[in-house]
């Protein structure tokens, strides 16, 4: 099998490339670096023994996306993670994330079309939920007004694909990702936020490690148990291999329907205190940290009910978020050497 990744350099798809590779399938990047480094291209080839091919264009170009499908008609299937993802510059630059995550899509799934390549795997996201009614969250619940350009091309370019699909031979598989967090067990590669991290974890991991000087924990008034939010975190090498399996099942054509959709969690909700907690534990430090007020469009709690893939893809998560605090530790203090 030969797999084109897009945006295989950035932090879930360079966890996802090693996976394809241990599991024997050729693998083609295409990432324009602008959110990832070229020196992951080397850390996968040390983790894997194997240097995957490299294209470096943004597929929001249609001619240099038409170019590289030229040259490359003999893909049995594409997971496409390419895209912008951070809610806040989406906010400032909406049309900035449309044109990119958008017609980046679009443009793949016309070369699909036209060369006749089915198989389609697509990163989406738990924040097409919102602040879901009931938890945990299936695949059945309904998706809820965007929060944010950002969630906003996730939901659109699951009802392109979901369209297209309809209308043509393609098949295709989104996943919901939860809060991916963590790193590879060799430490090579792992998150690297550009500036000041978003994301928990990160922010967490450079503090210890001393880069930030103190974690603000944003509200502690929200109706959960402790009163700081709930997410369902995953560790990345889990979500990395349900891409394998997921895109299996398409060449394989296990799938039951022609587009299909599944919730990548672990089923376990935890509060930020609880996933601090977890990271001085591990670590056997103390976090500096503080409540402050609530984040602006954070939603109070969500995680997965992860039946249906557990079942239909016969995977299931593995690492508990010790171990994801864990890892991300040690690639924190990785990059510091
Ligand atoms: N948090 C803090 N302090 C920080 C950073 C985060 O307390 O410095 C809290 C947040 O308020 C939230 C939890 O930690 O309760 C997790 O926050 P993240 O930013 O790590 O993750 P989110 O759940 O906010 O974001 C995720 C994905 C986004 C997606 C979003 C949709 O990372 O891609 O869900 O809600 F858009």
């Amino acid at each position: 099998m030969k797999i084109l990744v897009t945006g295989g350099l950035g932090y879930i798809g360079s966890h996802t490339v090693v996976e394809l590779q241990n599991s024997g399938i050729d693998v083609i990047i295409v990432d324009n670096l602008s959110n990832s480094e070229i020196s992951v291209l080397n850390s996968i080839t040390n983790i894997t023994s194997i240097e995957p091919e490299y294209h470096n264009f943004d597929l929001a170009d249609k001619e240099a996306c038409n170019l590289f499908f030229n040259n490359n008609s003999d893909l049995d299937g594409i997971i496409h993670f390419a895209a912008y993802k951070a809610v806040g510059e989406s906010v400032n630059n909406p049309l900035m994330y449309y044109r990119n995550n958008l017609e980046s899509l679009m443009n793949i799934m016309d070369n699909m079309n036209t060369r006749g390549l089915s198989n389609l795997v697509f990163s989406s996201s738990c924040t097409v939920y919102g602040q879901p009614d009931v938890l945990p969250v299936t695949e059945d619940s309904p998706r809820k007004e965007a929060e944010s350009p950002y969630g906003n091309t996730k939901k659109m370019a699951e009802d392109i694909i979901r369209d297209t699909i309809y209308a043509t031979d393609l098949k295709g598989i989104a996943l919901r990702y939860f809060n991916p967090v963590g790193a590879h067990p060799t430490a090579l590669i792992g998150e690297l936020p550009l500036g000041v991290p978003n994301n928990l974890m990160p922010f967490i991991t450079q503090t210890a490690v001393g880069i930030r000087e103190q974690l603000s924990v944003f509200g502690d008034d929200y109706n959960t148990h402790d009163g700081t939010a709930i997410r369902d975190y995953i560790h990345v090498v889990d979500l990395a291999k349900a891409h394998v399996i997921a895109i299996k099942r398409l060449f394989e054509n296990k799938n039951k329907r022609d587009f299909e959709i599944f919730n990548l969690g672990t089923g376990n909700g935890y509060s930020v205190l609880e996933v601090v907690k977890s990271f001085e534990r591990v670590t056997n430090t103390k976090l500096n940290y503080k409540i402050v007020g609530r984040r602006e469009g954070d939603i109070e709690k969500v995680w997965a009910n992860t039946d249906f893939a557990n079942k239909e893809l016969g995977w299931k998560a593995e690492q508990d978020i010790d171990d994801m605090t864990a890892s991300a530790w040690k690639f924190q203090l990785a990059l510091k050497k």
